[in-house]
């Protein structure tokens, strides 16, 4: 029976030292597809959000090409993100450990992972920050809709579009929190950004961080790739 966090393409290589494979092709494109969209959306929707911030636009073309640009990047952030949805929700299902995991938060930040419990491919952190993004990019894409008016004037009154326009504002202010927390922990956590990069990560940082995920795959529990 495969685990209900093994991945398509997860599997472990002997050798010196030795490798699993984390992400597929596929998803590390999807993966930095949907980053670069992100980035993208953050400096054009700031350029947007306040006159201080205006010089941004100069990004993207001046005012125009910002305000006209920002909501097609969007549509595609939020087309790349279900390939991510897709790809990581099984994995991300919330199980017994992570609740543990979580009320030790304490010895996660001060380093010690030995009192943490053993942990699927991802952790309870990873896991917020997964459900986070997925919760907001739905928010964003809707009340983003709402007040794209070059196509949708029609569909709301201007009271719907003023609530839309704050609710957009503060999910983009939340995402951008969010994303850090990932950026950040991506690379506190040594060893991670080959998982993304790469593909691969060593057996010695699947074993120290998500040990149960390591002794699926060496168990065969793995999918056969
Ligand atoms: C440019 C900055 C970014 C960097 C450096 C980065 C880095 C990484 C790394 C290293 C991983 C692998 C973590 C692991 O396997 O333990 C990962 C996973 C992931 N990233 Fe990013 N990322 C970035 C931006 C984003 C953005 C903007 C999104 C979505 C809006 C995103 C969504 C995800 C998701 C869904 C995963 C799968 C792991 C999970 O479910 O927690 N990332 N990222």
């Amino acid at each position: 029976m495969t685990a209900y966090d093994v991945e398509r393409g997860d599997a472990v290589h002997p050798g010196k030292p030795v490798t699993v494979d984390r992400y597929t092709g596929g998803a590390r494109i999807n993966h930095w597809i949907t980053a670069t969209c992100l980035v993208l959306l953050a400096l054009s929707g700031l350029a947007l959000f306040h006159p201080s911030l205006f010089f941004l636009t100069g990004l993207f073309g001046g005012g125009q090409w910002t305000r006209a640009i920002h909501p097609w990047i969007g549509v595609v952030l939020f087309f790349s993100f279900t390939g991510l949805f897709i790809r990581f929700w099984r994995a991300n299902l919330w199980k017994a450990e992570d609740g543990t995991w979580l009320a030790r938060l304490k010895d996660v930040l001060t380093g010690h992972e030995e009192r943490l419990p053993e942990v699927g491919k991802y952790n309870a952190g990873q896991k917020a920050v997964f459900w986070g993004m997925s919760f907001l990019i739905l928010i964003l894409i809707a009340s983003g809709f709402v007040i794209w008016d070059q196509y949708f004037a029609a569909y709301s009154t201007i009271d719907q579009k003023r609530i839309a326009v704050l609710v957009h504002a503060v999910a983009a202010v939340t995402i951008i929190c969010v994303w850090i927390v990932h950026v950040y922990a991506a690379i506190w956590v040594r060893g991670t950004i080959s998982a993304m990069t790469r593909g691969r990560v060593t057996g010695g940082w699947a074993w120290r961080h998500h040990r149960k995920w390591l002794r699926e795959l060496v168990g065969g529990k793995g999918r056969r790739s």
